[in-house]
């Protein structure tokens, strides 16, 4: 069921992100779960921090539901990695498919759309299916972290947002992850022997779709091999759906 305004204030959403600056990870994946139970869902694209944190939950007994948005354009190493992640946790992962394959997108926009209309691309595969998940969630959790680029520099811990502005709908999007940095992800994953995408180990910093990812330098801004050659640096679920308060 949706997130009904009167469960959580926007006054109170902005005292718990203060709150949970200091507070562990566990404490805020615990607050939610208590809170929200499984109309809370983490929401996963398979990278550090996503793993991190869905590590955690499990380990402490929190059995969120866990999605992927598969756009049919993720990398062979992304769908190998889905399934050993499935077997590591004995969990299932589901997988959010775009209304359209591929080839009917092609056969209605014309080939290889993300050349063209990258904005229109991700809209199709990744905000539309998205958005249409949300709508039946209370809680999105992301892994998104502040020092992963400068537009997601004042992520805060818990957020309202109006993510279906037609409908008037809000959602509690959590990320845990805000303040994390990237070496602490790195750390706790390797200690903890967790499977992660191979196409780390081979210069792969941020991996989303294979026509729009690049290997970067490591002096960039870890984002900067996505949409390489376009002023495009989000691919909409974190933007386009509507305002945060
Ligand atoms: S994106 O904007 O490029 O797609 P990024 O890969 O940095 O985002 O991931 C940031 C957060 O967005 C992830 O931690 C996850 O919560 C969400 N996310 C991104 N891609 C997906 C995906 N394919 N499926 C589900 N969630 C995703
Ligand atoms: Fe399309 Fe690229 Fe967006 Fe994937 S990241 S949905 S291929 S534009």
């Amino acid at each position: 069921m949706s997130l009904q305004l009167s469960e959580i204030s926007p006054d109170e959403v902005k005292r718990f992100a203060a709150e949970f600056e200091s507070a562990s990870l566990t404490d805020v994946l615990g607050w939610i779960w208590n809170k929200f139970g499984t109309r809370a869902a983490v929401g996963t694209s398979f990278q550090g921090a996503g793993l991190v944190m869905i590590d955690h939950a499990i380990k402490a007994g929190f059995r969120f539901p866990i999605f992927t948005l598969d756009t049919n354009l993720l990398f062979p190493e992304t769908y190998e990695l889905k399934s050993r992640l499935e077997k590591h946790w004995g969990i299932e992962i589901e997988s959010l498919q775009p209304t359209q394959t591929v080839d009917e997108q092609a056969a209605e926009y014309g080939p290889a759309l993300w050349k063209k209309a990258p904005d229109v691309c991700c809209t199709l595969r990744k905000v539309v299916p998205l958005q249409k998940k949300l709508s039946t969630l209370a809680v999105w959790i992301t892994g998104l972290r502040r020092q992963q680029s400068d537009t997601r520099e004042r992520t805060q811990i818990v957020e309202l947002y109006h993510f279906d502005v037609l409908r008037d709908l809000y959602i509690l999007k959590a990320n845990p992850m805000a303040n994390w940095s990237r070496e602490a992800v790195w750390d706790y994953i390797k200690a903890n022997g967790i499977p992660y995408n191979a196409l780390h180990d081979r210069g792969y910093r941020s991996i989303g779709c294979w026509p729009c990812t690049k290997v970067t330098n490591g002096g960039e801004n870890e984002r900067a091999g996505r949409w390489t050659g376009f002023d495009k640096s989000e691919c909409g679920i974190h933007t386009f759906l509507g305002e945060s308060i």
